[in-house]
């Protein structure tokens, strides 16, 4: 049911993590797939092994974004399905957070999906269509401790996702977000020692929900997948927790 033959997508964050684990699955169901993320070294090892294209960039930059996009029209011709997924924490409150920090996470979890799918919807727009997902967070559902940035900015995120599918549900633009639990990437290892916990114990706490388990990128992937396919043509503005039962 999910075939991705023919569609091209952009993913960021894609040299790690959630958005490693998909871009492989979407190149395995037939996607062609640029990789776009900071990380140079592991983001062209991803390239390689989706058979894809790696571009550095900061998702936060208008300059590198529309480089990425560029890209994807010079060698594909045009961009079918983009996850905005990329993505940092800082574990703090409001009394610890600096105004640096409170800023880089806006502009790297928020601004970065407003750069990329003001710059991507057009090209959709003109060839007929296409599905963008958001990656928000179980914590863009509902609050959590010491992490007041990331729950701004992936709150955020959930209904910057409803408002984009509202305005271009007319073009045939579908866009959905989805929110994982605590899912076995980098990310968790850093929450952890940002928190001064040990990962052991951090992923024990982790499991702690009703499936008993922490969620895995392909967990999250085979979401996101599905979510790009013409098999999910009628589902926009949804907001899909993929975390065992977490926030239910
Ligand atoms: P990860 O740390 O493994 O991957 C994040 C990737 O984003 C890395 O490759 C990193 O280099 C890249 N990145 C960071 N800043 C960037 C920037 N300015 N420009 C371009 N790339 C940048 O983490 P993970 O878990 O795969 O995170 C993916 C998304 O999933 C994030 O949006 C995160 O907030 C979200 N998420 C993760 C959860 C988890 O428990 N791992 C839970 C809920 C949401």
């Amino acid at each position: 049911m999910i075939n991705l033959e023919g569609k091209r997508a952009v993913v960021t964050g894609g040299a790690s993590g959630i958005g490693r684990a998909t871009a492989a699955l979407l190149a395995e169901l037939g996607a062609v797939v640029v990789i776009a993320d900071l990380d140079r070294e592991r983001g062209e090892e991803a390239a390689k092994e989706t058979g894809g294209v790696f571009v550095r960039c900061d998702v936060s930059r208008r300059e590198d974004c529309a480089r990425v996009v560029d890209t994807a029209v010079a060698l594909h011709g045009g961009v079918d399905v983009l996850f905005n997924n990329a993505g940092i924490i800082r574990r703090s409150t409001v009394c610890e957070i600096t105004d640096d920090d409170w800023d880089l996470v806006m502009a790297v979890n928020v601004r970065s999906v407003m750069l990329l799918s003001g710059l991507v919807v057009p090209l959709m727009a003109a060839s007929g269509g296409g599905s963008i997902v958001n990656t928000g967070s179980g914590w863009g559902i509902k609050g959590g401790a010491r992490a007041v940035s990331y729950c701004a900015s992936k709150g955020a995120v959930v209904n910057l996702t409803r408002a984009m599918a509202i305005d271009h549900g007319p073009a045939n633009i579908r866009v959905n977000c989805v929110c994982p639990g605590d899912t076995a990437t980098g990310m968790l290892a850093e929450e952890a020692r940002q928190l001064g916990e040990s990962v052991e114990s951090f992923y024990a706490d982790a499991a702690d929900r009703p499936l008993g388990r922490i969620g895995q990128p392909q967990d999250i992937a085979r979401t996101v997948a599905f979510l790009a396919s013409d098999a999910a043509a009628f589902v926009s503005g949804a907001v899909i927790a993929v975390d065992g039962a977490g926030t239910a």
